[in-house]
């Protein structure tokens, strides 16, 4: 669902350190493409916890990758979460954290999840540059309400710093980032799967001069 998760997930992977046996959260893990991957390439555990898509669903395709013992699918709500405090080791979240955790109090809640020293690492949509002058005219045409959610590394580093919950807080854009979303939207439309031309235009038109991946990493104080 994310443009292209794996690609994505392995962004964020560079930067986070994950040890087979980890307890690791998938937030927002959509289709669990991500969960099957960490599961496989890192020997991690993972509660593959998502809302739009159910968790029989995703059970079958972790069936389908054998991977029963290791990764497990949770239908529920960000705000709701059915799991112990401390009880992760990291909580990771690709292309979905957006959708909730630009609250100023949901950090809280979330990073309780986490044991002390925790990892939590997010990649989303993001922009170089918070627009405090107003939308950039070339991007203007094209923009979505709901791209408010979209935030610069600054501005998300600043949203957890402030919080005193987390610490080592690293935050930068994703090299080249644009170019996987655009490349996605391409191969997506070539392929007759559901793509969006505009938004693929938009991004050819700011060629990273603006929108991005935002990548933020840090570890529950
Ligand atoms: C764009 S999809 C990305 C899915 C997946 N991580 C990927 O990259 O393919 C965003 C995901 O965020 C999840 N999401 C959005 N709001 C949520 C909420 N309030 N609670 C739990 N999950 C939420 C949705 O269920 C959806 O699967």
């Amino acid at each position: 669902m994310g443009p292209n998760v794996l690609w994505l997930t392995e962004a964020l992977c560079q930067v986070m350190a994950l040890e087979p046996g980890m307890r690791v959260l998938d937030m927002g893990c959509g289709r669990a493409i991500s969960s099957i991957f960490l599961a496989k390439e890192f020997g991690v555990q993972v509660w593959a916890t998502d809302l739009w898509i159910g968790a029989s669903d995703n059970w079958q395709r972790v069936c389908a990758a054998g991977l029963q013992d290791q990764v497990f699918p949770i239908h529920a709500e960000a705000h709701s979460l059915p799991f112990a405090e401390g009880f992760f080791d990291a909580l990771i979240s690709l292309d979905a954290y957006h959708y909730f955790g630009t609250d100023d109090l949901y950090l809280g809640q979330y990073a309780r999840l986490a044991e002390p020293g925790g990892q939590i690492g997010i990649v989303v949509p993001g922009v170089q540059h918070e627009f405090s002058d107003g939308l950039p005219q070339h991007l203007a045409p094209y923009w979505k309400w709901d791209f408010c959610s979209f935030h610069s590394p600054e501005w998300w580093r600043d949203h957890w710093t402030k919080t005193g919950l987390v610490g080592a807080v690293t935050a930068d854009t994703v090299p080249n980032g644009w170019t996987y979303w655009l490349r996605w939207l391409e191969v997506a439309a070539a392929q007759g799967f559901r793509s969006d031309e505009r938004e693929a235009e938009m991004l050819r038109l700011d060629a990273g001069r603006n929108l991005g991946f935002t990548r933020l990493v840090a570890r529950k104080t």
